[in-house]
């Protein structure tokens, strides 16, 4: 073990893992190249991973693929102007490639809660300890210790916890209740401090630096978040075929827009180049539009039966090649318990579909090639626009950031989404994907956020009545594509 290496590290008060070490070591200078990394790397980590090295290092030559379109994602985060990869040739390109997909975590099958008082204290529990060990990473919680200990000193303390209340003191300061089953603690955030603007959810896990007073608070001096490590690297798979993200297709409502569907359906068919691209369609939820979902639903419905609706769903999907997988989860409309994670529709309506589509759970978590997606409705998206102040549903993508930020789809418990305490809490974001996917808010947009490819994949339905309640102006029949070689993506309307 290199010792000046070791000495190094110190003097950023780090540690670095055993293959960070040996990469670090191969170098000419090992020194000068740890330098390099810190001073790179915008949150100095706890440990110091190759991941975080290669989140950092200078990008590698773009594998030759080709969506070169406006919104050209990977050039933005670069922030310089690169050359256009070559353009992808031969027609049946995508089909040539075989398929690889892996499911990495979905509640299909695993479901185990009954929905007991022990259930939610094992769920809140498996929550907290899935984000104080993300929590643990970040440099600024260095030495944090728990809550009971906390409150017995007197000099700056470092704690982690989940916010059981949020109040507002009479002069107008916030207190956020802190607990991490040793005790809990006030933390007292001032309306003059810059935290102020920041929103606490209840429910979320957080990190807290700050000063013990007498009294028994603890004054804010810093809120920690777990979020995503800046510059999470793009895998890029080295075959070039990509991914059409659709969602809310509301088969069976009055308002569903047959005529782009169509028009959708046969462009993927077509000889475009980009469409010949297209190995994988994910749906993201509300494929039918369901029964008895909310109040008069009847009087908007085509389709009265469940399962003429999704008969209807195989019968708009067959038109499309025999080369695209279609990776299909459920939604807030669909035939499943709506409890969130939901498991991958039931079998008797999976039998109505041909073997091209799979079905999976919401949230649930796969590798295409190697490219981590997280594919989630996104139901929780009520509950971020009514409770952080300037989310819309104009902006899906400015809630999925709050989400990635908090390691967590649903952080609100006992707001719009319904959520089933199961043992282990499947909203967490553990791992960073590559691509995040959404629906729900039929609206559409496609950013990246710290190098995570962000996606809010539009719906397939006109203005409903509830919408035009709300003044909510949809953006349907628009379908975000990202290249799973070059990460590059672009939203392609019908
Ligand atoms: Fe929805």
């Amino acid at each position: 073990m290199d010792s000046r290496l070791l000495e190094a590290l110190a003097k950023h008060g780090a540690l670095a893992d055993q293959a960070a070490m040996e990469y670090l070591s191969t170098a000419r200078d090992p020194v000068a190249a740890l330098e390099t990394v810190f001073s790179r790397l915008s949150v100095a980590p706890l440990v110091l991973t190759l991941e975080d090295i290669r989140a950092v290092e200078p990008a590698p030559a773009p594998p030759s693929t080709a969506i070169r379109q406006a919104g050209d994602l990977a050039r933005r985060a670069a922030g310089a102007a690169r050359p256009s990869p070559p353009k992808m040739r031969g027609l049946d390109r995508a089909s040539d490639v075989a398929e690889d997909f892996r499911l990495v975590r979905d509640i299909t099958g695993h479901s185990t809660c009954e929905g007991t008082l022990e259930d939610f204290s094992r769920y809140f529990a498996n929550r907290l300890q899935s984000l104080t060990r993300l929590l643990r990473t970040r440099r600024e919680l260095v030495g944090a210790v728990d809550i009971e200990t906390a409150k017995k000193l007197t000099r700056e303390v470092r704690f982690i916890g989940m916010v059981s209340e949020i109040r507002t003191s009479r002069k107008g300061d916030r207190v956020v209740e802190v607990e991490d089953g040793t005790d809990s603690a006030p933390v007292f955030i001032s309306q003059d401090s810059p935290l102020f603007k920041e929103t606490v959810l209840e429910d979320e896990v957080i990190g807290v630096v700050g000063k013990p007073t007498e009294k028994g608070l603890v004054i804010a001096q810093d809120i920690v978040r777990p979020d995503v490590p800046s510059g999470h690297p793009f895998p890029g798979a080295k075959d070039g075929v990509s991914v059409a993200f659709v969602s809310d297709v509301h088969v069976g409502s009055k308002t569903f827009l047959r005529e782009p569907w169509e028009k959708f359906t046969a462009w993927l068919g077509s000889d475009d180049e980009v469409a010949r691209s297209v190995r994988y369609l994910v749906l993201a939820g509300d494929v039918a539009d369901g029964i008895g979902v909310y109040p008069r639903q009847e009087e908007e419905l085509a389709l009265d039966d469940i399962f003429e609706q999704y008969e209807e769903l195989a019968r708009l999907l067959a038109p499309t090649p025999d080369r695209v997988k279609v990776i299909l989860l459920p939604g807030n409309h669909d035939a499943v318990r709506p409890a969130e994670p939901q498991p991958a529709l039931p079998q008797s309506v999976q039998k109505l579909f041909d073997s091209s589509v799979t079905f999976v759970g919401n949230p649930s978590a796969f590798t295409l090639h190697g490219v981590r997606i997280l594919a989630y409705h996104g139901r929780s998206m009520d509950d971020f626009v009514s409770n952080v102040p300037g989310l819309t549903y104009a902006k899906p993508l400015d809630a999925m950031r709050e989400m990635l930020k908090r390691r967590h789809l649903a952080p609100i418990y006992g707001g719009k989404t319904p959520i089933a305490p199961e043992a282990e809490d499947h909203l967490v974001i553990d791992e960073v994907p590559d691509i995040f996917v959404t629906g729900h808010v039929h609206s559409v947009g496609l950013d990246e956020y710290r190098g995570v490819r962000i996606v809010n994949a539009s719906a397939w339905q006109s203005q409903t009545t509830y919408q035009k309640m709300r003044n909510i102006e949809p953006k349907p029949a628009r379908v975000p594509i990202v290249n799973l070689g070059s990460g590059r993506g672009m939203i392609k309307e019908f």
